[in-house]
């Protein structure tokens, strides 16, 4: 039996911690629930919005509608080889509750991307991504639910359409499908990926060994030192997607700004970082009212307490802003509005 509860705080289920209310809320459990979601033709009739662990969503007031909040739970070994794994894992299931276990297994794939905040159901959505690894990299299929039709679907890794935060399931399938399980491959021998930023620094310093173990704690600290505590100082990681740009305009601004960083993308494009941006238009560290932008890193907007929804849309307007004209670059939000 559903449970469907009416004028739903948010408050908990939101890292930027607005105290927006759902008309209706329903977290299902199971498969068959969401099913029952589905065929409901009252339900259906409602605007629907599927939540997962609030990271990376702004809601800009209360949703007139239904917020669909998937709890299947649950971690499976479904295969392995000599030198792979092969796991199953719900929607709802908290991402690093996930990375932990590989981590204790030693399976190695998803130890750089620990600490990120979020369920299972929302990695591939997102194509997440940290510290030279992301998503697309350790996922071989995801299950789901068409929403018209209740039909199951299961994509393969090239048929989700990866990109840079990006996925078939922000595009064709936006809206139109709900994610119920994810199956990763896991490698037995792991890889170690420990060129990006301060990874290997960190490892050096602290760690006589290298292992996922350790990859696993050198990153944890990194993360913690530079990113804020949505528990403690709400925000949602990075506001703003990097830019990507023409070669040609990467060159020019180059070509003015020596020390911009610069990561080729391919032989016609090249990735900008937006925190560099944001802090070269002296945002960093900002204060507005009772949202600004972090000390520590500049892509990440937060909330100092009583924030309104519209605070945040206007710092975000106002430093998109101010990165076009300064720099001709466009940012966009990494972070859905709702
Ligand atoms: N930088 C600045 N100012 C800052 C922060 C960074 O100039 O305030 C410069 C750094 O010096 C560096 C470059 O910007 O040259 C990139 O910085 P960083 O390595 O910190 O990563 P990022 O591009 O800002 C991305 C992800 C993060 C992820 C880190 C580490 C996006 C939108 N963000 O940030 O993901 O943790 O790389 O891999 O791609 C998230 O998505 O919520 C998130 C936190």
């Amino acid at each position: 039996m559903l449970d469907i509860q009416t004028n739903y705080s948010l408050k908990q289920l939101n890292t930027f911690d607005f105290d927006v209310k759902a008309k209706y809320y329903v977290a299902p459990k199971t498969e068959d629930e969401i099913l029952e979601i589905i065929n409901n033709e009252e339900l259906k009739a409602l605007p629907q919005f599927i939540l997962g662990g609030g990271s990376n969503v702004l809601f800009t007031g209360d949703f007139d509608g239904l917020i669909i909040h998937p709890q299947i739970k649950g971690i499976e070994k479904i295969d392995e080889d000599e030198n792979h794994v092969w796991l199953l894992a719900g929607a709802g299931v908290v991402w690093d509750v996930f990375v932990a276990y590989c981590v204790k297994n030693n399976w190695g794939g998803v130890e750089n991307l620990s600490l990120i905040p979020g369920n299972v159901g929302a990695v591939p959505v997102q194509n997440v991504g940290a510290y030279g690894v992301d998503a697309k990299m350790v996922i071989d299929e995801v299950y789901g639910l068409y929403l018209e039709d209740g039909e199951p679907f299961c994509l393969n890794n090239a048929e989700c359409e990866f990109g840079y935060r990006d996925s078939v399931f922000k595009n064709d399938m936006k809206g139109k499908a709900i994610i119920t399980e994810v199956s990763f491959k896991l490698n037995k021998k792991p890889v170690y990926v420990t060129h990006y930023g301060n990874v290997e620094e960190e490892l050096t310093r602290n760690y006589s060994k290298v292992n996922i173990q350790n990859i696993r704690k050198a990153i944890i600290t990194i993360r913690e030192r530079k990113l804020p505590d949505p528990a403690k100082l709400p925000n949602a990681g990075s506001f703003f997607k990097n830019p990507v740009v023409t070669l040609g305009k990467a060159e020019e601004l180059k070509s003015k700004y020596e020390n911009m960083p610069l990561f080729p993308v391919n032989k016609k494009e090249a990735k900008l970082a937006a925190a560099w941006l944001i802090e070269q238009c002296g945002w960093k560290g900002k204060k507005v009212g009772n949202v600004g932008v972090h000390q520590n890193q500049a892509l990440v907007l937060v909330n100092y307490g009583g924030a309104e929804a519209s605070e945040l849309k206007q710092l975000s307007a106002d430093i998109q802003k101010s990165v076009k004209e300064k720099f001709g670059v466009d940012i966009e939000p990494e972070v859905n509005f709702v």
